[in-house]
């Protein structure tokens, strides 16, 4: 108990933190439509909530100190029985109280069920794995993983959907959560008016490294969603033309080690497999989560050669040397360095 008193005040401070971190996991601080829709019933509740408490302890203090037992005085008060006109209001109140929280609340959810798209509308098939995110654009005809580009404006329309066990789909900044259930298909619908990173987490406990299940919802200006659509629909071959040798050697281990399981342009993986990686000198982490530098390959090929110690009970085998040499794995990371589709410039 002594313990919890001096740990609480830190973790109250670590919550109030993380909801100003950089990465923007709260939903305190709505980016959209559909986000501040879902806060200003927060803050509805909250008010009705702070209202019932303070009236209800006001009139217990005042109750407990203007008819407390007074010395010598031994009287028996007046007893009643019944009292319509008390009956009535403490009826009504909570009511009225009801009424007000319920209303806005079954309109927003009817708001927010509406997940039928229209022709300006984009949908994005979301599927959960463990422990990595699977976005598909059936109109566009790519697949991305982990990072989800959109553009801002528009209304987004994902359909929620999981491989192998539950995992729910949550970015604070711009929507709730919904959950990824195999075999069912859950909408929801958000719309980004600004530019940014807004970060995702997965909040179904769903394995060994379901705290590491992170993405990122990335809109960007239609322009830019464009051209990035473009870059991901383009066949390997055109997309990262190796240019030094080395590059061009990497290609070569990646083809014979990594393709089987990670798409790149359209070309490889499988079902089963990981994240597309047509994009992926383009992210910021590695594996949803491994700050990295691409000019610095080191976290890179940690990771390759041992996924098991950083995201336990991942279907990424380990690499090491007899697979991938040193040399190899140099060129393997250069090679994965040409992976972009957008500063390919
Ligand atoms: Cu997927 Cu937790």
């Amino acid at each position: 108990m002594k313990n919890l008193w001096r740990v609480l005040p830190f973790s109250l401070i670590l919550l109030l933190l993380a909801g100003c971190g950089k990465q923007n996991l709260t939903a305190l601080d709505p980016r959209g439509p559909v986000a501040e829709m879902q806060y200003s019933l927060i803050i509805l509740s909250l008010l009705i909530m702070i209202f019932v408490i303070v009236v209800v302890a006001a009139i217990y203090i005042y109750v407990l100190i203007r008819f407390r037992e007074k010395p010598g005085d031994n009287h028996i008060p007046k007893q009643v029985e019944g009292n319509k006109n008390l009956e009535i209001i403490w009826t009504a109140i909570p009511i009225v109280l009801l009424l007000i929280l319920a209303v806005p609340n079954v309109m927003d959810t009817f708001t927010l069920a509406e997940t039928e798209p229209d022709e300006d509308s984009l949908v994005i098939e979301v599927t959960g794995h463990q422990f990595w995110w699977e976005f598909e654009y059936p109109d566009l005809g790519i697949t991305a993983g982990q990072d989800v580009y959109i553009p801002t404006d528009t209304r987004i329309i994902f359909d929620l959907e999981a491989s192998d066990v539950i995992h729910s789909f949550w970015v604070p900044a711009l929507a709730g959560k919904q959950d990824n259930v195999p075999g069912i298909t859950n909408s929801l619908w958000l719309e980004a008016p600004e530019e940014g990173v807004y970060q995702g987490k997965c909040t179904e406990l769903c394995g060994e490294s379901h705290w590491l299940m992170d993405f990122k919802v990335i809109a960007v200006d239609p322009d830019t969603f464009e051209a990035w659509a473009q870059g991901m629909a383009e066949p390997e071959a055109e997309l990262s033309e190796p240019t030094g040798d080395v590059a061009a050697e990497g290609r070569e281990v990646y083809e014979e080690n990594c393709l089987s399981c990670h798409a790149v342009g359209g070309e490889g993986g499988n079902p089963q497999g990981g994240p597309d990686l047509t994009n992926f000198a383009e992210r910021e982490v590695i594996a949803g989560f491994i700050e990295w530098d691409a000019e610095d390959g080191d976290a890179l090929e940690n990771w390759i050669r041992e996924p098991q110690d950083y995201k336990p009970g991942n279907n990424m085998p380990a690499f090491g040397h007899e697979a991938i040499d040193e040399d190899e794995m140099d060129s393997l990371l250069e090679y994965l360095d040409t992976l972009r589709v957008l500063d390919s410039e």
